[in-house]
């Protein structure tokens, strides 16, 4: 099994890269955040608690999303036989551990996590074209300061966390799309 963390700054492009690895490596894609959005869309009791924080761009805590993570694993136990594709999960020491341990429990663990390295300004200026675009109710000015502040504060700290595992690959996030997978592709093609 592959199984791949994409971990980056919102805006880096997990998204967008997560979108393309399933295609090549047949893996089954989980957006942490997208599970979270068709909640609200759907206006399950999940999605009522998730959208207050989503929309001051806070995490929601780790023990609700630590226990929606592997609910989703469980239930597409079938569609992720060649590996899963965490996006937007860990983003806290707790719930890098929480993973681990799931996945222990599975017979299975983390191959790689992909760090897209990609500068603030770059960062801020994607979202808040997206925010014009497809208007993400977090994508504006204030909320994407708040996210990029949790992001340094709670989520930052996992590059060490995984370092220490020996599994963190860090790649340049900027240039095309096609050019950022190309540099995912040789990091990860040694290791199927
Ligand atoms: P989430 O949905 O995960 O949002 P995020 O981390 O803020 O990241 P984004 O989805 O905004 O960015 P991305 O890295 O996927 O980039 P993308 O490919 O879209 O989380 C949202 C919220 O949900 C959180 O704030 C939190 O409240 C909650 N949440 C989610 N997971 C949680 C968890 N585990 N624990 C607790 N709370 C959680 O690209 C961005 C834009 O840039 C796109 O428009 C794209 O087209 C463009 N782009 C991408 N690559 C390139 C490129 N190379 N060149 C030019 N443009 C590019
Ligand atoms: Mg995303």
């Amino acid at each position: 099994m592959l199984n791949i963390v994409m971990f980056g700054a919102p805006g880096s492009g997990k998204g967008t890269q997560s979108d393309m690895l399933i295609e090549t490596y047949q893996l089954f894609h989980i957006s942490t955040g997208d599970v979270l959005r068709d909640n609200i869309k759907r206006g399950t009791e999940l999605g009522k608690t998730a959208k207050d924080y989503i929309d001051k761009g806070q995490l929601i805590p780790d023990e609700l999303m630590t226990g929606i993570l592997a609910s989703v694993v469980d239930e597409n136990a079938d569609k992720a036989r060649n590996g899963v594709i965490f996006d937007g999960f860990p983003r806290t020491i707790a719930q890098a551990e929480a993973l681990d341990k799931m996945l222990a429990e599975r017979g299975t663990a983390i191959s790689a996590v992909i760090g897209l390295d990609v500068p603030e300004e770059v960062l801020v200026a994607r979202l808040l074209n997206r925010g014009k675009e497809q208007g993400r109710s977090d994508d504006n000015l204030e909320t994407i300061n708040d996210r990029l502040k949790v992001y340094h504060n709670s989520t930052a700290p996992l590059k060490q966390y995984y370092e220490e595992q020996g599994v963190l690959h860090m790649i340049k996030g900027t240039d095309t799309p096609a050019d950022v997978f190309n540099r995912i592709k040789a990091e990860l093609d040694p290791l199927v």
